[in-house]
């Protein structure tokens, strides 16, 4: 199959496991984004499969090929670190040829390839200028525009853009993902950014401790996550989780919890039936709360103690508590409503998730 496959990977550094058995694959010119806190193995998995770091057992193929014990300039791949340096005496056109001309590449081809990297990336303008005179924004597009004129069948970027400030993220992620469509190469993107992940993927990867957690787009992973890590890593403020219980059965199946009762919603009414031990995880993401009940009356209204709201422009975010624990919402009230106290709120009983309490999979 084409495209980049990774085959009962292991990774042991003598007898400390990072990666236990790790099989993901990635079809031909798919934006891939591998995203998970720091140290569970991103930059290891992307590192095999560059070749700068060897398997402990498992395969790794490339377009067909079986490429587990090649050379990394054998993969045809380019690698774009989070670190990149550029040659300070070389201009960004020196910069960007400097791999083409070791490898004896024509004149005139270099050219032509440092042109067009340079018109996808915006350097048009900024060819014969030094690093030192040009922003840190320029700067890590040069290091991209070094990778892209060679032209690789896979794009490996690890956590490239985090040394920049946040406006400069925004807008390079927004160039990263027209790149993808421009290239239509494929790309595995390592980030502990779930924003990244959310804003570029056509497939997302969360990893945790070195094990692959769930794999999908990023509506996927927002709206059906596959355990409670998952629901916590992907959305921003991160999803309220509450210890409950199930009680009733059939359609009158409810979760109760300190403060709250809560119906189970019809979604989920037959995989809540079906858990044997009760006690539950209840999942509420911060922006179904709301301050006023929705017209369809799928609510459940709920008393949070207040402690703190935060202004954020037509919304406002909620440091709050529910029977002593704590809970954070976003509730869209406009511009000019006065900071909201406690009191009765409501939580959209559509969007509850439930997870089994000691396994944390999702029911
Ligand atoms: N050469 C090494 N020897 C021992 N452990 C290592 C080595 N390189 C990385 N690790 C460990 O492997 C784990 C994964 O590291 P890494 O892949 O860099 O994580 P991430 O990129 O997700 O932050 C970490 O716990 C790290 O300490
Ligand atoms: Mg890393």
């Amino acid at each position: 199959m084409p495209g980049v496959g990774l085959n009962n990977v292991v990774k042991a550094y003598g007898s400390t496991v990072i990666i236990p058995d790790l099989s993901l694959d990635i079809r031909e010119s798919e934006f891939v984004v591998i995203v998970g806190p720091s140290g569970c193995g991103k930059s290891t998995t992307l590192r095999m499969v560059a070749g700068l770091e060897s398997v402990s057992a498992g395969t790794i193929h490339i377009r067909d090929r079986d490429v587990t014990y090649a050379a990394p300039k054998a993969r045809d791949i380019a690698m774009v670190f989070q670190s990149y340096a550029l040659y300070p005496h070389m201009d960004v056109a020196g910069n960007m040829s400097f791999a083409l001309r070791l490898a004896g590449t024509p004149r005139a081809e270099i050219d032509q390839r440092v042109k067009r990297a340079a018109e996808m990336l915006e350097l048009t303008d900024y060819l014969d200028r030094k690093p030192k005179d040009l922003s840190g924004g320029q700067r890590q597009r040069v290091a991209m525009g070094r990778s892209i004129v060679r032209d690789a069948y896979v794009f490996l970027f690890d956590e490239p853009l985090s040394n920049l400030d946040a406006k400069l993220r925004s807008t390079m992620r927004t160039e990263l993902a027209i790149l993808h469509k421009k290239l239509d190469r494929t790309m595995i993107y390592v980030t502990h950014d779930q924003i990244e992940a959310m804003t570029m993927a056509d497939r997302i990867v969360i990893m945790d401790q070195g094990i692959i957690q769930q794999v999908g787009s990023p509506r996927d992973v927002y709206t059906a996550p596959k355990n409670r890590f998952v629901a916590g890593f992907i959305g921003s403020p991160s999803m309220n989780f509450l210890d409950g219980e199930l009680h009733g059965s059939g359609s009158k199946l409810e979760v109760h919890g300190q403060g709250f009762k809560i119906p189970v919603s019809k979604r989920m009414q037959i995989t809540a039936n079906a858990a044997k031990d009760r006690r539950v995880t209840l999942g509420m993401r911060p922006e179904h709360f709301a301050a006023t009940a929705n017209k369809d009356g799928k609510y459940a209204a709920l008393n949070l103690d207040v402690d703190v709201a935060e202004y954020i422009g037509s919304s406002q975010f909620l440091a709050a508590s529910l029977g002593g624990q704590p809970i954070t919402a976003t509730v869209d009230v406009g511009p000019d409503a006065e900071p909201m106290g406690s009191g009765q709120y409501f939580f959209d009983t559509n969007r509850m998730y439930l997870f089994d309490r000691a396994s944390g999979e999702a029911l």
